[in-house]
């Protein structure tokens, strides 16, 4: 696991603040897209989630925790294989993505405008605007990470979306019950 934060700090977080999203059909659809590697969109995603909150705590940067999250965990809805060719429907698969998971997102989810940038400028500079928020920014870099890791280095990130995901039924079910 990382060495950035303490894991159950990162976790807490995901959890509050992710929740809803990580058990939403679309995102658990997510599982059966492969994406870098190994690696599928569903575990890609909330990788890059958990790297930018460990990061936010060790630097302890003053962010909006929930679109933080909310924004990383959604920056690659696009909802699709994008290795199957789909008669040419997702060509231009890198520069076009972001725009398409905005959509989606913004179709099954309340954003705010913090959420929406993240996600719209995740792949600057592969596309030409940046990011204008902080949150944005740390998905951008979290993204490339997370992507570098999951090809040269796939065992290191792939415990965290089980556990991600353990924890948000563990502490939803808990709510639920008190
Ligand atoms: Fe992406
Ligand atoms: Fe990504």
């Amino acid at each position: 696991m990382t060495p950035l934060a303490p894991r159950s700090c990162a976790l807490d977080l995901l959890s509050r603040y992710g929740r809803d999203i990580l058990s939403h059909a679309s995102m658990q659809g997510m599982k059966g897209f492969a994406h870098h590697a190994q690696t599928s969109v569903f575990a890609h995603s909330v990788a890059v989630a958990y790297v930018c909150v460990a990061l936010a705590l060790r630097l302890r940067l003053s962010v909006d925790m929930r679109a933080l999250v909310r924004g990383a965990l959604l920056h690659d809805y696009f909802l699709y294989d994008w290795h199957a060719f789909d008669g040419g429907a997702h060509r231009l698969h890198g520069l076009f993505h972001a725009g398409r998971a905005l959509k989606n997102a913004r179709a099954e989810h309340a954003l705010s405008p913090i959420e929406e940038n993240a996600i719209h400028r995740h792949m600057f500079p592969l596309t030409p605007i940046p990011p204008r928020c902080r949150e944005g920014w740390l998905v951008c870099l979290a993204d490339k990470a997370c992507a570098l890791c999951e090809v040269f280095f796939p065992a290191y990130l792939r415990a965290v979306a089980p556990m991600a995901e353990a924890r948000a039924q563990a502490d939803g079910s808990s709510s639920f019950q008190g």
